[in-house]
């Protein structure tokens, strides 16, 4: 197969080293790729939001399978554009990317489903959002209704904290058009879980549950990120709650998309809040996420490219996904500055001796090589470096241990990933 995977990110990094390991495998493209992706297929100068001058490359190159890594090229229809010319993509239709591409959407869904997640109301005016929130007072959510870079959701605490996020996202516009109308919600009270499942369009295979890190410092301080580490499997999230999950959550998701016409394809990433009554939904993506892809990844038995083949076959109920019953840490380092001003262009070390450690994978994303092979920094999140282990704890171990055996003064990372399963004070390095 001829297999060309989209996007430049740890999680592409994660992809292609895994399609790379499949016997089926005969030509690996990435666009645009990194450091990371180029050691397992050639890089392709052309963005991920490019999307004319990526089918032309498919069609010209024969490609037979097109992975997108992100949303943002889904959503803009990259896998309408490239079935159009005949090719084959594994991702959900412009269509069904809605579920991520918009809030009210994928509320929508849920009521029309019955799947369990926060009380909610779209509003489209300013003063009846405002009037709402002094109704209901706090805490309260309230999230742009369209794409805002992750940027777009305010859990207040306060009602003037609700306020203030109405007129950021609505009079000021701060995230442009996602903010000409909101979602405002129940804020649910547990612990967070993501459930992934890779979907045909009607059948779902348990990829398996992870937990992000989502501010920048230790002990969950300062200002969000994209994921500063993940691990797999979330121990809180014990085997039967996961298959419950995707028989209340992600099957009447992709019974309730096939309803309407548009059956979704691809990877499912459900976020749930594990409250009192059980799991609630607080948000579809319809990729991988990054950081957990890395982790993901790195506990799946099965050849990842015949299973995303089946997903776009409409075979994955003859399809038998494993998984590696071991866990799996990644530890994000990210260049000094994130996720302000990541400062660009220092030196990297050392890579080559963490990743000779067992157990051990180290993942790319904003990672530029120089023409004789020194690695700079050149973006926020640079490395995943990612342990596994037959426990979380020691897959945690072997992680840290292979941070610290990179050489790169100008980098920093969460010291404390996993600290909602291992404990806060985690230390389970034999020195
Ligand atoms: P999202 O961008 O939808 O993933 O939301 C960002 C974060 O806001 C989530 O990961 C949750 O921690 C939090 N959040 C979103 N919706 C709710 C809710 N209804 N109740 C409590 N927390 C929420
Ligand atoms: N790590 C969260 C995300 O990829 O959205």
């Amino acid at each position: 197969m001829r297999v060309l995977v989209i996007g430049s990110g740890g999680r592409e990094h994660a992809l292609c080293w895994s399609i790379a390991a499949s016997p089926l495998l005969t030509k690996l493209w990435c666009a645009p790729g990194n450091p990371g992706t180029a050691r397992h297929a050639e890089n392709v100068p052309l963005g991920a939001l490019d999307i004319a001058a990526l089918v032309a490359f498919a069609s010209d190159n024969s490609v037979d399978l097109v992975v997108p890594g992100p949303e943002a090229p889904l959503v803009a229809g990259i896998t309408d554009a490239m079935e159009a010319a005949g090719i084959t993509c594994c991702g959900p239709s412009r269509a069904a990317a809605q579920l991520e591409g918009s809030k009210t959407f994928t509320k929508e869904i849920c009521d029309a489903a019955s799947i369990p997640t926060a009380l909610w109301e779209r509003f489209d005016d300013a003063d009846a959002a405002r009037a709402f929130i002094r109704r209901r007072g706090a805490p309260i959510v309230v999230k742009a209704d369209g794409l805002a870079a992750g940027k777009g959701v305010v859990v207040a605490a306060t009602e003037q904290e609700a306020l203030a996020a109405i007129n950021a996202m609505m009079d000021v516009r701060l995230f442009g058009d996602a903010g000409a109308s909101v979602v405002i919600e129940e804020c649910l009270v547990g612990n967070e879980v993501s459930l992934f499942a890779l979907c045909d369009g009607e059948a779902a295979r348990l990829l398996g549950s992870a937990q992000d890190h989502k501010r920048v410092g230790d002990g969950d301080s300062g200002g969000n990120t994209g994921g500063m580490g993940s691990y797999t499997p979330a121990p809180m999230f014990a085997p039967a709650h996961e298959q419950a999950a995707m028989e209340r959550i992600i099957q009447p998701a992709l019974s309730e998309m096939a309803r309407r016409g548009t059956p979704f394809r691809g990877v499912l990433y459900a976020g749930l809040m594990l409250t009192d009554e059980g799991a609630k939904l607080i948000e579809f993506n319809v990729r991988f996420g990054d950081p957990e892809c890395q982790v993901l990844l790195l506990r799946l038995m099965s050849d990842l490219l015949p299973a995303l083949q089946a997903a776009c076959d409409g075979e994955l109920k003859n399809f038998d996904l494993r998984l590696y019953d071991t866990a799996a840490l990644g530890v994000v380092m990210a260049a000094r500055g994130y996720p302000d001003a990541p400062q660009r262009g220092s030196i990297i070390r050392g890579i080559e001796r963490a990743s000779a450690l067992p157990g051990v994978q180290v993942f790319h994303a904003g990672t530029a090589a120089d023409a004789d092979g020194t690695l700079r920094a050149a973006g926020g999140r640079v490395l995943t470096v990612c342990g596994t282990g037959r426990t979380l704890g020691a897959a945690h171990d072997v992680a840290y241990a292979a941070v610290n055996a990179i050489d790169w003064p100008e980098g920093f990372c969460r010291r404390d990933i996993g600290w909602r399963a291992l404990g806060p004070h985690a230390d389970h390095s034999t020195g």
